[in-house]
């Protein structure tokens, strides 16, 4: 370079190394959040679990937390795949002089917990806010972002529900990404794997971005709790169209179960594992698992209703047909198999045809009854179910060749 000095070129080779490692860093941290980098293997299937808010909302306490635990197991629960036992808000305390969050006196050992939890093989959840406060008023985690991951990951926290909450007083819905991204980045930096959920009711669309700041899962509706079958029904049927977001690792979340909850009969809460489970969603119960029916334990239990959201291939199930109150849905399953639903969300029992043609499947197949683990025989063209008044059936239907 004519009239370039030797420290010019130096300080042009310097600059464009740095840049250039500046520039790797930087595809680095990308590649990091979009990757998971050490976040990668977790909820390769939606995640499975028990968090406690609808049962105990702010009167939650160690005691509670741990017989449910306890519950999980003894119950059969645990052997049919949850995992999670998550607290929800009103477990923080104060900060201290140094600004780290400490529990307050309903869970004075959150160490001994996260160990009580793993101990029974089971994980531990947790639950803050972008904001400076939670939604029930306790310490949320801003600007002690860091911090707080850090705690967690000592008292051996494995799965995170970030609740936007007062995140709106202090941020404008265009940085709510970086919000979410910066508690992401702080998970990453403490090494600890941790499934994170993102929680703000669906606003500013987060499935298209949840995946891209790190979300494991992310709500994509409001408080399903309060409302029964009416609210349960209108959330779970406007997911139709989201399922191209979902899938190994991240996953649309309708919210928790309310069955066993007293919110909805028995055809209604079996409306809501069916729906749950064709989409894909995860399957956290909320009712109190210490006291818990038989019925209400079947729903929750039921193995082949359960392997259809935990197929491995990781498909969000679809809406295949709709005559009013009426719908037919579909969910491709690993091994080329479909997990049907036939849903009836009027008040009258009625006959409902899924068609072959609908879902895919040529002339004749195989359909096994999904709920009674029973063969119901070959059949062509069709099948057909009576199902109860917002009821559901579900079918596994299998082409013959
Ligand atoms: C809501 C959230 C609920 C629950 C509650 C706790 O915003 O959607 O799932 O976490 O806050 O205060």
């Amino acid at each position: 370079m004519p009239g370039t000095r030797t420290s010019d070129v130096k300080s042009f080779t310097t600059l464009w190394l740095t840049l250039l490692s500046a520039g790797l860093v930087i595809a680095g941290a990308a590649w990091a959040v979009a990757s998971g980098g050490p976040q990668t293997q977790l909820a390769l299937t939606p995640p499975m679990g028990w968090n406690d808010w609808y049962q105990y909302e702010c009167k939650v306490d160690e005691k509670a937390v741990k017989a449910n635990a306890a519950a999980l197991v003894s119950s059969g629960m645990k052997a049919a795949g949850y995992r999670y036992v998550s607290i929800d808000d009103c477990w923080q305390g104060q900060r201290d002089a140094n600004g780290f969050i400490h529990s307050n006196s309903r869970f004075p050992d959150m160490k001994g917990l996260g160990d009580y939890i793993h101990g029974l093989g089971l994980q531990f959840g947790i639950y803050s806010s972008p904001g400076p406060k939670t939604c029930a008023g306790y310490e949320g985690s801003y600007t002690h972002e860091q911090q707080d991951a850090e705690t967690y990951a000592r008292w051996g926290v494995d799965f995170l529900k970030y609740d936007w909450c007062s995140a709106s007083q202090v941020y404008s819905p265009d940085q709510m990404q970086a919000a979410y991204r910066k508690m992401y980045e702080a998970i990453l930096k403490t090494g600890r794997p941790m499934v994170y959920s993102l929680c703000q009711y669906g606003l500013e669309a987060v499935w298209r971005w949840g995946a891209s700041v790190g979300g494991n899962v992310w709500r994509t509706t409001d408080d399903i709790g309060g409302d029964g079958y009416a609210r349960v029904s209108m959330f779970g049927f406007q997911q139709n169209g989201l399922e191209k977001f979902a899938g190994p690792g991240h996953w649309n979340d309708p919210d928790i179960l309310q069955i066993g909850l007293g919110q909805l009969n028995f055809d209604e809460e079996k409306t809501q594992m069916t729906l749950w489970c064709i989409l894909a969603a995860p399957l956290l119960a909320g009712n109190d698992l210490t006291h818990m029916g038989q019925q209400t334990l079947s729903l929750l239990t039921s193995a082949e209703v359960i392997a259809v959201d935990q197929d491995p291939k990781g498909v969000q199930g679809q809406r295949v047909w709709q005559e009013g109150p009426f719908e037919v849905w579909v969910k491709p399953l690993a091994g080329g198999s479909k997990a049907v639903a036939l849903f009836n969300r009027s008040l009258s029992a009625l006959t409902i045809t899924a068609r072959f043609g609908d879902i895919g499947v040529h002339d004749r197949a195989e359909v096994r009854d999904l709920w009674a683990r029973k063969d119901l025989g070959v059949f062509n063209d069709g099948f057909t179910a009576k199902v109860p008044p917002h009821g559901a059936a579900m079918v596994r239907v299998k082409e013959i060749r």
